[in-house]
């Protein structure tokens, strides 16, 4: 079984991969600056040097005990039942120990709607669903999910110090930060002038990079001048109000370094 991400992520870039996949250029040291679920990191070849990153301090500590424990991890889903009550008794405060505090903060995620919500259980009357979904698959992509991490360096810091330590010719920053329109629950909507402080801090770098953010004016204005790929993919769950207007597309932009 390939290794895939084992959270749901609000902008999360696995519809995106044909097109960010080939985009990826020659490098020594692959940085996602703003990692989320971590799609193109498990899509990729493996480098010599592997660094993830994301400030949400659960997101961390769940890849950490994936990385580190992921029998213990496991040992404690074995035992969950799919059921709204089980979701319900998870909501924070969470377990004593950090496995513990990564299991309800993984339930929660892959039980609820929409991968971010803490009040609405994700049931289903189709197959597809929460209540459906397969115990042993879980198990299984979290143990593969840790064989990907085996190597790679899980950090938990702001996107400026991220690029700072890790800049060296050869370093190549995938960075996917939060779009400036969206609903993503789980963090904050940024804003142009965090955008702009981005691309100044980007053109500075001895490494190369890639930019994803959404297709808006503002987005365009930031990046004029630069070699933009405008791209269309299929949007989350969590955007219906957006799928309705769309037709179930969304436009994003991938900025290259030069
Ligand atoms: C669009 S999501 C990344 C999705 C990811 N590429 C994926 O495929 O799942 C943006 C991420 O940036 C993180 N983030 C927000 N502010 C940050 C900051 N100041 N430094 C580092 N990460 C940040 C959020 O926690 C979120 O996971």
């Amino acid at each position: 079984m390939k290794p895939k991400p084992i959270v749901r992520w609000p902008g999360g870039k696995s519809r995106m991969l044909k097109h960010l996949l080939p985009m990826i250029p020659e490098h020594t040291c692959y940085v996602e600056v703003f990692g989320g679920g971590g799609a193109l990191l498990c899509a990729k070849e493996r480098s010599s040097v592997e660094v993830w990153n994301d400030l949400n301090g659960d997101l961390v500590n769940l890849f950490r005990q994936a990385k580190y424990h992921p029998d213990a991890l496991c040992n404690e889903l074995d035992l969950v039942l799919n059921s709204r009550q089980e979701f319900f008794d998870r909501q924070p405060p969470y377990g004593l120990t950090e496995i513990q505090r990564a299991v309800n903060w993984y339930l929660n995620n892959a039980f609820c709607f929409g991968g971010s919500s803490k009040t609405s259980y994700g049931y289903s009357r189709k197959s597809g669903g929460t209540s459906t979904a397969s115990r042993g698959n879980r198990l299984e992509a979290i143990r593969n999910f840790s064989q990907r991490l085996d190597k790679v360096n899980v950090e938990h810091l702001d996107w400026r110090d991220c690029l700072k330590r890790y800049d060296v010719e050869g370093s190549f920053f995938f960075c996917d930060p939060p779009y400036l329109t969206g609903n993503a629950k789980i963090y904050s909507p940024w804003k142009p002038e965090d955008l702009m402080q981005l691309r100044d801090e980007l053109v500075g770098l001895k490494g190369k990079w890639l930019v994803t953010i959404c297709d808006c004016k503002e987005s365009r204005e930031v990046f004029q001048g630069f070699d933009i790929q405008p791209v269309e993919r299929q949007n989350g769950i969590e955007n219906r109000a957006e799928r309705k207007r769309n037709g179930g597309q969304f436009g994003e932009l991938i900025v290259a370094s030069r």
